[in-house]
């Protein structure tokens, strides 16, 4: 079963449209899986006030790496709490990509921690370091770099969503066997068998594929959270 729809909406929406789709949501049922939506920043207080007292949960993309201080550009983390965000989504590949090394994933992970969000922590390889055989490594690293500074029950508050790179559309999808035996290699390194978040091409017809609620219980999604439709199947697959 899946228990939790992560939605990465990216820069996908313009703020009205995030509204909107907000808006939709929150006005039908309750779908069987806890849904989060995680819109752009400047679209965050608008949703927010729409899911607020709702059967929906709200999150965001990244944060800074210390609640205040000389961060230009950043997001507190604190502030994030303050529109009753209970997620953050930290290290992302789209952010790797800018540059984002362990080390600060590694520092957002614990200013988050410490505003009293739940971080999703993404790892995963890129396709070259998939086609020479480096997929564990990285992944293995990328843990290891962001967990650095955290003491083993600030770890266990992290939710771990592997994303291999090359299989976020419009690439993907990866084989569910080759997934799941990804989410075993992650048990096995942190020495601890907790289900882990599935992404990269999920969509409402794939998705029990990968969310087995044993290697994954909850998907991040962008592509396929981006409508109203796809989000609830996806939510009450
Ligand atoms: P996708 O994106 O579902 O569009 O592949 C997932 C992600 O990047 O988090």
């Amino acid at each position: 079963m899946v228990k939790r729809i992560i939605a990465n909406w990216k820069m996908q929406l313009a703020v009205p449209a995030a509204e909107r789709l907000a808006t939709a949501l929150v006005r039908g049922p309750r779908t069987k899986a806890e849904v989060v939506l995680c819109p752009s920043f400047v679209a965050l207080p608008a949703v927010s006030a729409v899911v607020h007292r709702s059967w929906v949960t709200l999150g965001a993309q990244t944060c800074g790496p210390a609640d205040r201080g000389a961060f230009t550009g950043e997001v507190s983390p604190g502030d994030l709490r303050s529109l009753a965000c209970q997620y953050v989504i930290v290290g992302h590949s789209d952010r790797r990509a800018f540059g984002e090394t362990n080390v600060e994933i590694a520092a957002r992970l614990k200013a988050a921690l410490a505003a009293g969000l739940t971080p999703v922590l993404c790892v995963g390889e890129r396709l070259a370091e998939r086609q020479v055989g480096r997929s564990q490594a990285v992944v293995a690293e990328q843990i290891d770099g962001a967990f650095r500074a955290l003491p083993a029950a600030k770890r266990r508050r992290v939710l771990i969503a592997y994303e291999p790179v090359w299989a976020i559309s419009p690439g993907g999808p990866i084989q569910p066997d080759e997934a799941k035996a990804m989410a075993r290699f992650i048990w096995t390194h942190l020495k601890q068998r907790r289900p882990l978040t599935y992404g990269g091409s999920v969509t409402p017809a794939n998705v029990a594929t990968y969310v087995d609620g044993v290697h994954f219980d909850g998907a991040l999604v962008g592509q396929a959270s981006l409508t109203l439709r796809a989000l609830r199947a996806l939510a009450d697959a």
